[in-house]
């Protein structure tokens, strides 16, 4: 086969012709549907006069051709694997093809697909050109009137972007329904539904007063779990009119919940469709995790309508103009209306976590990329959570009023267009007056900057001087860095007083919660008039994507834990506390050493739990030690065992010294009020199951009994979940056994909660995981053709079982290779992101080096999809 080739950005040119209108019909059938397209074309005058059209086309049989109602002769064109190249066209004209596709083959989940019997599409990034030919690039954009005709007892529903305009019965026991999307897009926001789907309706009133029809459609039986939906929905219409003063356009906003789908959930205009697992919800089979994280995605994909939809981007290389502007909305609008610190805990413990992982792994990318083999595969935490934290920081520096105001010129002097990173920088610039021209870099430079710091407190001179020094590590093609702008936000916590103290900066006063901004590789600050001998508290937060170091001693941070006005920075310093303290025990378990616990950490989590009085949820993030991933990510070289020994260690020290502590907490929050997901119920959920685990950790009969009573009561899922986790996690079959067979049982008929039995069960500590793995793959729930079942099950034993994926056998590894090359053939995205972790394998020891690039060259020597060749070669190289 030969190599696939790398597009790259600065090839960027715009296109030869401009569609103005696309009429498509669509005659639906499992194995053979027919797609007639009908484009409007007109010469682009940016482009040379004989520059021919070329249009995408993949697995399409083409029936027939005609320019302005003349079939086309042979001649006239090319046909090849990847598309149609027309020679010499007119200036203007129309264009009618014919193709047949097989919805019922397609197991990629791009293009049109079959879900349940249900018909779905799935256009972005390249899956357009999988339905007709077309020029499939997001610089193309027209208005698209859609017809689509299906067999009315199978498929009484059949929906497209935009509003129906006409319907009606055909012969043979048809019916069509045609619809208009008067807004130009590109193809890839493109949709189309049919099935037998019921609908739940409701109704928002926009700022300008206009009423707009709201629905989502849904297979029968899950009439029951949309209310939750629905409601984020209207919220974050709310929000982004109060926020953002972004009025929806449309008459009819549509949400369809499909099983099988790769990602969560997909923006397309007027009609988006959902992974069912992010979009479905109820007490008794979501937890609070999932109903908040239902509650954000919803809102994510509404908030594309304009950033994403309306004003779009120019080329793939600009995927993070609209992914990371859109989580960033997202992530605020999940702040506001839940606990505001909480989120920003989860989501940067998340990020420093996996982004960090990526930026130091050998796919490590820019923010905006410069080439690509497959655009599928560069849907990463760096374009969009990166994305969002470049974004925040420009928010933080311009303010929010000129950030507002470079957003409505944004919306304003690019609405209709497909632009550029540059484009929305410069809006920025402009409404703010500020030169954000080194801070574009964020943008081109992979890796994550670390910085080093130290202070010095000058007695004499009431002074205290801060050094920090920058540097990002080299990353794939990238060897040299420049320093970055990077804002950090600060305070200096007096010792004596325990407040915050005045910070004077070259006798500029900054408050006493200030900003930094670090722009050379190396700078000093010298903060005058500062009365006492401080501890700073840096990067509060979280101001900057960074890795940032300082040598704080255990006092300094059981100080700041206690005392650090920043309630992100307090959570912090636990877990810098908690790192220290790791980090000893993770060396006393390779030198063969007994482990004794640092009873520092132990005062300092004693005083959480005693303190009362904090924010729950808050005091829940506190108390939750460092994940083995994110410890690992702390690491030189990572030393699975010792890791995990370590962690387990810590746990039940706390778990026996502070029993007493961690019941009283339990039993305080244990509450029998009937279940809503709202701030106050999530966190006291998530302190008393927090405690819980705690005392599972020990597994003494009370702490089993509370558990087992937990999981018995069947109060709401939240709860339900947590003691079946600990039940299954616990050393004892005799509890685990009896508990995962009635929940098996009981929820067999709901695939979304078979999930949950499934990932329970695959990350379970003990050694028979891989078993459970091969022998649940068996599972008449389990398919690899659905990626919520892969993810479940092969993807949660790989990243969160890190002690039986990492096996010294290779076990492990050669499971997931194994799934990787059977996915490989059926769904090649899922597949390049499900073999992630073994291209980690620099981080680990020699001999598990050699038995993770032994299944990444036995991978290689399939042969592969351009998905899975981009991701295998980079981690090879
Ligand atoms: N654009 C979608 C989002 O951000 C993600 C997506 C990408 C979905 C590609 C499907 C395919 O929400
Ligand atoms: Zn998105």
């Amino acid at each position: 086969m030969s190599e696939p080739k790398p597009t790259y950005r600065h090839d960027y040119r715009p296109p030869a012709y401009r569609v103005t209108h696309v009429g498509l019909t669509f005659e639906l059938d499992p194995a053979a549907t027919r797609v007639k397209a009908s484009l409007q074309l007109e010469r682009n005058p940016e482009r040379e006069a004989d520059a021919p059209l070329e249009l995408d086309g993949e697995q399409l049989i083409l029936k027939s051709i005609a320019i302005d109602g003349q079939p086309l002769s042979g001649d006239k064109y090319t046909l090849g694997e990847s598309g149609l190249t027309l020679h010499r066209p007119p200036q203007r004209f129309r264009l009618d093809t014919e193709v047949e596709i097989a919805p019922r083959e397609n197991t990629a989940l791009e293009g049109l697909y079959l879900s349940n019997g249900m018909y779905c599409t799935q256009c972005e990034a390249e899956g357009f050109r999988r339905i007709t030919y077309y020029p499939d690039r997001p610089d193309v954009m027209a208005t698209f009137s859609t017809t689509v005709i299906g067999d009315k007892a199978s498929l009484p529903v059949l929906l497209s972007n935009g509003n129906p305009v006409e319907r009606g019965e055909l012969p043979g026991g048809r019916h069509f329904v045609t619809w208009d999307d008067p807004f130009p897009k590109p193809s890839y926001l493109f949709a189309l539904v049919a099935g037998d789907l019921e609908k739940v309706e409701d109704r928002f009133t926009t700022m300008s007063g206009r009423e707009v029809t709201l629905q989502i459609w849904v297979e029968e039986e899950n009439l029951g779990k949309t209310d939750h939906a629905m409601a984020s929905l209207k919220r974050a219409m709310q929000w982004d009119e109060e926020t953002y003063g972004r009025e929806y356009d449309l008459d009819l906003f549509m949400i369809v919940a499909v099983n099988d789908f790769n990602m969560g959930a997909m923006e397309n205009k007027g009609l988006n469709i959902f992974n069912s697992a992010a979009v479905l919800t109820h007490p008794h089979t979501a937890t609070d995790a999932t109903f908040q994280r239902v509650e954000g995605i919803v809102a994510h994909e509404y908030f594309h309508n304009w950033s994403g939809n309306r004003v779009t981007c120019r080329d793939w290389f600009q995927l993070s103009l609209k992914e990371g502007f859109t989580v960033f909305r997202d992530q605020c609008f999940s702040a506001d209306v839940n606990s505001a610190p909480v989120k920003r805990i989860e989501d940067v413990a998340f990020f420093r976590t996996a982004q960090f992982a990526e930026d130091a792994g050998p796919t490590a990318h820019p923010v905006r990329p410069d080439h690509y083999i497959e655009i599928g595969n560069f849907y990463t935490l760096t374009i969009y959570e990166k994305g969002a934290e470049v974004v925040r920081m420009l928010c933080n520096l311009v303010g929010w009023e000129a950030f507002r105001r470079g957003s409505d010129l944004y919306f304003e002097r690019f609405d209709g267009q497909a632009v550029t990173i540059e484009d929305f920088v410069e809006c920025m610039a402009k409404a703010s007056g500020q030169d954000l021209s080194q801070f574009m870099r964020w943008y081109s430079q992979a890796g994550t900057p670390e910085i080093d710091a130290y202070g010095e407190y000058d007695y004499a001179h009431a002074e205290y001087r801060l050094t920090l020094r920058q540097r990002t590590p080299a990353t794939p093609g990238q060897p040299d860095k420049q320093p970055l702008h990077i804002p950090i936000r600060m305070g200096l916590v007096g010792t004596k007083s325990g407040r915050d103290l005045p910070l004077t900066l070259d006798g500029e006063s900054l408050g006493s919660d200030g900003v930094i901004h670090l722009r050379e590789e190396e700078q000093t600050y010298v903060f005058t008039d500062v009365s006492e001998a401080p501890i700073p508290s840096l990067l509060r937060g979280f101001s900057a994507p960074v890795q940032l170091r300082f040598p704080y001693g255990r006092e300094d941070l059981a100080f700041l834990l206690a005392n650090d006005s920043d309630g992100f920075n307090r959570w912090d310093a636990g877990q810098r506390l908690a790192m220290l303290a790791l980090d000893d025990l993770i060396a006393a378990h390779r030198n063969g050493v007994e482990k004794v616990m640092d009873p520092r950490v132990v005062e300092a989590f004693r005083a959480l739990l005693e303190r009362g009085g904090d924010d729950k949820a808050v005091l829940a993030e506190m108390l939750t030690l460092p994940s083995e991933a994110y410890i690992a990510e702390q690491q030189p070289l990572v030393d699975v065992e010792a890791i995990h020994a370590a962690r387990t260690f810590v746990k039940q020290s706390l778990a026996v010294t502070l029993r007493d502590d961690f019941m009283r907490v339990f039993e305080e929050n244990v509450s029998d009020a009937p279940y809503a997901p709202e701030p106050e119920q999530i966190a006291r959920r998530s302190l008393k199951n927090v405690a819980l685990s705690y005392l599972m950790a020990i597994e003494d009969e009370q702490a089993i009994e509370l558990a087992r009573r937990q999981f018995e009561a069947d109060h709401n899922m939240t709860d339900v979940r947590h003691a079946l986790t600990l039940l299954t996690h616990s050393s004892r079959d005799d509890l685990a056994t009896p508990a995962l067979r009635a929940f098996g049982e009981k929820w067999a008929h709901d695939s979304l909660v078979m999930d949950q039995w499934f990932t329970i069960q695959v990350t379970r500590p003990q050694p028979d995981a891989l078993d459970r793995v091969k022998h649940l793959m068996a599972h008449p729930a389990f398919s690899l053709k659905n990626p919520n079942k892969v993810r479940a099950l092969v993807g949660a034993f790989a990243n969160q079982n890190r002690i039986n994926f990492h096996r010294v056998d290779g076990e492990g590894y050669r499971l997931l290779s194994d799934v990787v090359i059977e996915l490989n053939r059926l769904n090649p995205e899922i597949a390049a992101r499900l073999v992630t972790p073994l291209t980690r394998w620099q981080r680990f020891d020699e001999s598990r080096q050699a038995l993770m690039k032994g299944e990444l060259e036995r991978i290689r020597a399939e042969k592969l999809s351009p998905n899975v060749y981009e991701v295998i070669e980079k981690a090879l190289a």
